[in-house]
């Protein structure tokens, strides 16, 4: 496989490589790349081949996406790339300082009509394009109707500002419902799904693929390395390395549990049976699950991205899928407990039934 390896999102026409670029580093801060690193990260993966890039209104207040909209114009590439940014997080308070009850304007957040237009004429501004190409609800607000989203959404579609709209971080029957609606009125519905998924987050399993499979929507994994953690850069002993999870981080320590080490040792073991990167090895492993469309990568460095998009490469034996599964196994919830293959024989008189999606 190849970044050229092109397929579509979900059960759309919108051709994306199997690896998306994410620029949430792209910008200052203590764990962003300046100018000149984004770029030759940005160059390093279009020149692989790559067609997908994934940028946020709140990521870096801004710098990432007017970093991008930049790389873009600058290389008269807008229409071979799909563009995705995204709206929900609040623009008026930073949603790592915030202090609650105060201050903040609560327009400028969340999924109501009147944020998504105001987030939306944000990011084309900051972007210089006209379009987007794929608009995600960043994150459920838990308060708007999904009829609203969706109304607006697909307005925005109509209007032709977006092209297709995915929803991230919700819970299941939100997307479900959103798909149904769009099915049975005939009008826009989400194509995809922008989910944490790698071998230390599986919890996505039980309720969101099935849901993406139903609704033909693809899942897209962000954090697929877990911030770095699958790397291998950390060990029990010693967490200070010198990447994202070191020290304190906005994106805390919580990857550091007894049973995401021994998943890691796992891991270890079949990177070295392979020769290669223990990162490369848990980006196969999430690009074979089934549903994925196109996984998120972030780097800081030029030899990461290389590296990374290098994972297209890898092509892991049933036993190897087998020893990383077992190890990363989460916990069953209701609906596998349900589908579990014991009972669905009992309901079938002994027998063992496949469904038509297996
Ligand atoms: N929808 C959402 O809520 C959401 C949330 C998070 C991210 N995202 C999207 O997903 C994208 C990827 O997320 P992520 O950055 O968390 O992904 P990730 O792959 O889990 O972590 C990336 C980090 O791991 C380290 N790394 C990357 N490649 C490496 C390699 N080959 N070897 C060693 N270390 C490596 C780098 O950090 P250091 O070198 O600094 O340690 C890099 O910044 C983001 O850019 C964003 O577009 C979406």
């Amino acid at each position: 496989m190849s970044l050229t390896d092109y397929r579509t999102l979900g059960r759309s026409g919108l051709v994306v490589s199997p690896l998306c670029l994410g620029t949430m580093t792209f910008g200052p801060g203590p764990f962003g790349t300046d100018e000149a690193t984004s770029r030759s990260i940005y160059d390093a993966y279009r020149g692989a081949g790559g067609n997908f890039v994934d940028t946020a209104d709140v990521y870096s207040d801004g710098a990432s996406e007017e970093m991008l909209g930049k790389f873009i114009s600058q290389s008269g590439s807008r229409d071979e790339i799909v563009l995705a940014t995204k709206f929900g997080f609040n623009a008026s308070a930073s949603p790592l300082t915030a202090t609650p009850g105060k201050g903040g304007n609560p327009h400028a957040g969340g999924a109501g009509a009147k944020n998504i237009h105001r987030a939306l004429e944000q990011s084309l501004k900051r972007l210089g394009t006209d379009y987007i190409d794929l608009y995600w609800m960043h994150l459920w607000d838990g308060v708007t109707p999904v009829e609203e989203i969706m109304q607006t959404l697909g307005d925005l579609v109509r209007a032709g500002k977006i092209r297709y709209f995915g929803f991230s971080d919700m819970p299941a029957w939100v997307a479900m419902k959103a798909a149904t609606m769009a099915s049975e009125r005939r009008v826009p519905g989400p194509i995809a799904m922008q989910l944490e998924y790698s071998l230390v987050a599986r919890l996505v399993e039980e309720e969101h693929v099935p849901v993406a499979r139903e609704a033909g929507m693809g899942v897209m994994p962000w954090s697929p390395l877990a911030g770095g953690f699958l790397s291998g850069k950390y060990r029990p002993e010693d967490t200070s390395g010198s990447g994202r999870l070191s020290g304190p981080n906005p994106f805390g320590n919580s990857k550091f549990t007894k049973q995401n080490w021994a998943v890691l040792e796992v891991l270890r073991g079949i990177a070295t049976e392979l020769d290669r990167p223990m990162a490369e090895v848990a980006l196969a492993w999430v690009m074979a699950q089934p549903s994925v469309a196109s996984t998120l990568i972030g780097a800081t460095k030029v030899s990461q991205i290389e590296s990374n998009i290098a994972a297209t490469e890898i092509t892991l034996s049933a036993a190897q899928f087998e020893k990383l599964n077992a190890a990363s196994a989460p916990p069953a919830g209701i609906s596998s407990s349900l589908t579990a293959t014991g009972i669905r024989s009992m309901l079938f008189g002994g027998h063992t039934v496949t469904g038509w999606q297996v």
